[in-house]
């Protein structure tokens, strides 16, 4: 009987210290190990409802494709932190880093879409 319950003891020890090795190796990588998404990569997760290149199909979603990375940095950032609040978007860029922020605004930046008219142009014409 006492032989058993040394071996319970043991069994858990093994268990306990084996996982926590785990979950520490498990730590390491999403932080050291695991490099930056490129932002064609983390765009893979925008497509279902901003559309492959950013040209939303529906109302619902924005368009994002064109629109200017730094204005897309920030409110990546802002859905982040918490100043622009959104559940959807909330949930999408808790797991990117902000390089991957900067990286997917640069992709999206870099589509054919929205474009604004310079009014100095305009007045040009
Ligand atoms: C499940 C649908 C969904 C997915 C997936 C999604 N978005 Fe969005 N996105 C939305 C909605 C809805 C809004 C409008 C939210 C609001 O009103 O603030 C939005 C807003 C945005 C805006 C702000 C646009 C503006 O004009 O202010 C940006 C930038 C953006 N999304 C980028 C992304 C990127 C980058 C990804 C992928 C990493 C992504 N979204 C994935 C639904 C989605």
């Amino acid at each position: 009987m006492k032989k058993l319950f040394i071996n319970i003891i043991v069994s858990i020890f093994v268990v306990a210290t084996a996982s926590s090795f785990a979950s520490e190796e498990a730590h390491e990588s999403s932080h050291d190990a695991a490099p930056a998404k490129s932002g064609a990569e983390v765009a893979k997760q925008c497509v279902a409802c901003h559309g492959e290149d950013g040209n939303s199909l529906t109302p619902n979603f924005p368009r994002i494709a064109g629109q200017h990375a730094d204005y897309m940095l920030h409110t990546l950032k802002s859905y982040k932190n918490g100043d622009r609040k959104n559940a959807i978007m909330a949930g999408i860029v808790a797991a990117l880093s902000e390089e991957e922020m900067k990286n997917v605004a640069a992709f999206y930046a870099g589509q054919t879409g929205l474009s604004v008219v310079n009014i100095d142009d305009e007045s040009k014409h």
